[in-house]
């Protein structure tokens, strides 16, 4: 066998048998495949796909290229979330502990900001102090003490993915659904999972803009987490304006607590209850033996026990000693004032009155990293304190001068240009735009169905 080889009948489109992708990916993580050979077999994947075989083969192969970490002897289901990446996604903020404070562990390894979207490495190093690189060692202790932990990828969980990943995004291969499904359940997989639920954004701030696409992506992830043995559930969210109001790292940690005290930002709550709702009740101990009709309304169980978590205060709570146990200095959350602010700000106003039609969350994305928020370069630092506060949500009625969003840099040069973008992402109509759900789909081993709320 050699990788010329293997390049070349991937090219013609063959699939390959679990023999030759476990030659590709060894040998590209011992280093006897360079950079060169992986990208050229990464983009002839890109335009020849893989099999389901192929792909669940692929998983499997970037998980055991790691460490799998047991935490079997911490009771109960352990229940973890991944979404597909947005603008303003802070979910897993609010709802690692709304879970934890249910009674479901949730072991969380997630990710750093990528392109345009946000990262929960990223808003939890805005924390000064909070520790992400935790050891494994370290990650099992608070996991067990507190029941909810969140780190990032170590070296020693899927070291395959994290080569490559780093590869695919030099040479234009990420939008590729086997290797997004692979790279995303080898790393899920490796957390000591028993259960998992997916957020598979679509829509102009998605990496999956199109619905199919986002159908296509959503049936290939649920499929290899339940051929793995993980119950595993996606729902397929809107992701063309920005969740909530705040878009930056510190600003989402912020409003992440806010919601967490009890705040009602609309679109965060509804997917934060749902998503946690679906998390709680895949984390019942014989949820599997319950009939279809009994999960449906665990569901809502599930979500009412989230509810009832943040009204009493104990996912508060339970975010607060996640954060002290991982090193984060609470006063900053309690006296938020202390927080440096950027150098420049600007309100952008809107030009004529009516109502917002649209907010595109791309640009805001794109604008947010050009202030700071994200990176343009794999070694860019990012400026925690940077980012948007919209003012307006699609579907608000606005007055001409009246603001629509207020930014934060401390870079002054691009200072014009941030306006511009921001006032251009706003559209304002005449009439108010219909309403369309949040929440469409739900995607699991029997197939995919509208999302309705009975
Ligand atoms: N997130 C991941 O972890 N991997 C991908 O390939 C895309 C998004």
């Amino acid at each position: 066998m050699t990788i010329n080889e293997l390049i070349r009948k991937k090219r013609e489109g063959a699939v390959l048998s679990p023999e030759e992708l476990h030659f590709i990916i060894s040998g590209y993580v011992g280093g006897t495949i360079p950079d060169y050979q992986m990208s050229a077999f990464l983009m002839a994947t890109f335009f020849r796909g893989m099999s389901s075989e192929e792909t669940y083969a692929f998983t499997q192969l970037m998980l055991h290229s790691g460490e799998v970490v047991d935490l079997s002897f911490i009771p109960g289901k352990k229940v973890d979330k991944h979404s597909t990446g947005g603008v303003g996604d802070k979910i897993s903020l609010p709802l690692a502990p709304i879970v934890a404070a249910c009674g479901v562990p949730v072991p969380m390894i997630s990710g750093r900001g990528l392109g345009h979207t946000g990262g929960t490495l990223d808003k939890l190093e805005a924390i000064p102090g909070f520790n992400t690189a935790l050891s494994i060692e370290e990650y099992k202790n608070v996991i067990a003490e507190i029941g909810v932990v969140m780190i990032g990828q170590t070296k020693e969980i899927a070291p395959a993915d994290k080569k490559m990943y780093a590869l695919r995004d030099v040479t234009a291969t990420v939008e590729c659904i086997p290797l997004i499904a692979g790279s995303i359940m080898s790393k899920k997989l490796a957390e000591g999972i028993d259960a998992l639920v997916l957020d598979i954004k679509t829509g102009r701030g998605a990496f999956m803009p199109t619905y199919e696409q986002a159908v296509e992506l959503a049936q290939a992830l649920v499929g290899i987490g339940n051929r793995f043995g993980k119950e595993t559930i996606g729902f397929i969210t809107d992701m063309s304006q920005p969740l909530g109001y705040a878009i930056g790292n510190w600003n989402e940690i912020m409003e992440s607590v806010d919601c967490l005290r009890g705040k009602n930002i609309p679109d965060i709550m509804e997917l934060t209850y749902v998503l946690g709702g679906a998390m709680v009740m895949l984390g019942q101990p014989k949820a599997d033996q319950l009939s279809a009709e009994k999960k449906a309304s665990s569901l809502k169980e599930g979500i009412e026990r989230c509810k009832n978590a943040v009204k009493s205060g104990a996912a508060y709570e339970k975010f607060v000693r996640m954060v002290k146990r991982q090193g984060g200095d609470i006063s900053f959350i309690e006296h938020p004032e202390k927080y440096l602010s950027s150098k420049f700000s600007r309100t952008v106003a809107a030009q004529e009155s009516g109502y917002v039609t649209t907010i595109d969350a791309l640009e805001l994305g794109l604008t947010s990293v050009q202030l700071g928020a994200g990176r343009m370069k794999v070694d860019d630092v990012i400026d925690p304190k940077a980012g948007i506060l919209l003012a307006k949500k699609t579907g608000d009625a606005v007055k001409k001068e009246e603001p629509l969003a207020t930014f934060f840099t401390d870079n002054k040069s691009i200072v014009d240009s941030a306006a511009e973008r921001i006032a251009k992402a706003f559209t304002i109509g005449n009439i108010p735009p219909q309403r369309s759900p949040l929440i469409l789909s739900i995607v699991d081993k029997n197939g995919v169905k509208p999302f309705a709320m009975s």
